[in-house]
């Protein structure tokens, strides 16, 4: 039923499961002895966290965190506001930030500033997709699971309009969908 909005399928479900188990062994190994703090950010992020987190040999305390950056569905408006907060005090912790995609930054940009503010003791970021084109500040995740063009995608936690989250892939939408809701 959701299959037929979509264009073209981006990252199978097979591929998505392949990087996220060497995501997890990168992150064991790095963070090896630690204790680390993982910060999924709502809602996008929290198919990638919960199915990460299972590939990370370590002890791990989980957190969710919802920021809210968008002006309308496909680009930012350069504001950022907490819309839930974190319940584990992040001072002195480890941090992992878990990101579903990043496209100009602003989001983790204003987030890794408040996180250094309340005194994290270090602060990475794994993002499941990168856009890098266009990268507004100079933010540079830690861990990538694939570079993406340009486009607007959706599935595995991505939405358009808060729907298709649910899709196992990751996919273009066909150019109708959007039409409809701008008429
Ligand atoms: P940034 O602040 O511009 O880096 O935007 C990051 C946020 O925008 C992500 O957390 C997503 O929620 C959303 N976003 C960016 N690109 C896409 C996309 O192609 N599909 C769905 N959401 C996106
Ligand atoms: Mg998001």
């Amino acid at each position: 039923m959701l299959e037929k909005d979509i264009k073209k399928i981006l990252v199978t479900e097979e591929e998505i499961s392949e990087r996220i188990k060497s995501l997890g062994q990168a992150i064991t190994e790095d963070y090896a002895g630690k204790e680390p703090l993982v910060i999924c950010i709502l809602k996008g992020a929290a198919f990638f966290m919960t199915d990460l987190v299972r590939y990370m040999d370590l002890k791990v305390d989980i957190d969710f965190m919802d920021v809210d950056s968008y002006g309308d569905a496909f680009e930012t408006s350069g504001d950022v506001k907490i819309v839930k907060d974190l319940s584990t005090s992040v001072a002195n912790r480890d941090v992992i930030i878990v990101e579903d995609i990043i496209d100009t930054g602003t989001t983790l940009h204003y987030l890794v500033d408040l996180l250094k503010y309340r005194q994290a003791n270090s602060i990475k970021i794994v993002t499941l997709l990168d856009k890098p084109d266009r990268r507004r500040f100079g933010l540079t995740p830690d861990y990538i699971g694939l570079e993406v063009p340009n486009e607007f995608v959706v599935g595995y936690g991505l939405d358009y309009l808060q729907r298709y989250r649910n899709l196992p892939y990751i996919g273009v939408l066909k150019e109708e969908i959007y039409k409809e809701n701008l008429s």
